[in-house]
């Protein structure tokens, strides 16, 4: 996905990553901003972003699962709510980076800082 145009704003830089188009819902794409590649994920209409990479080894979430809020990494299953990036089942035992996300008529912008919960587990 061509991220060439960019507008600042809270939550830092945003950049534009996709279409609305593109992530139906209950679907995620692997997009990149800012150096960061992110797994973003439509739930119902509401356009979400974390980090692409699993907290526990190399993997991309967006070719995992989506199951309402909740992404299945697809290498050994942690489990990792995607609105908050909160890490919900094992292996993994750290939550992964957000990103703010926002929607400019059919364009879905992400913003370049990540943002972290607290390191060690959460659980729901
Ligand atoms: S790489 Fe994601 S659970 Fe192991």
């Amino acid at each position: 996905m061509n991220a060439s145009s960019a507008t600042s704003g809270a939550g830092g830089e945003y950049v534009r990553v996709a279409r609305r188009g593109d992530i139906p819902a209950g679907t995620m794409i692997r997009v990149e901003a800012g150096g960061h590649v992110i797994a973003l994920a439509n739930i119902d209409g509401e356009f979400f972003a974390i980090d692409d990479t699993c907290s526990h080894e190399e993997a991309s979430l967006s070719e995992g699962g989506l199951t309402g809020d909740v992404v299945v990494c697809p290498r050994h299953g942690a489990r990792f709510n995607a609105r908050t990036g909160r890490v919900l089942s094992l292996p993994a035992v750290r939550s992964v980076a957000t990103y703010a996300v926002k929607v400019e008529g059919d364009d879905v912008l992400v913003g370049t800082e990540a943002r972290r919960s607290a390191a060690l587990p959460h659980r729901k």
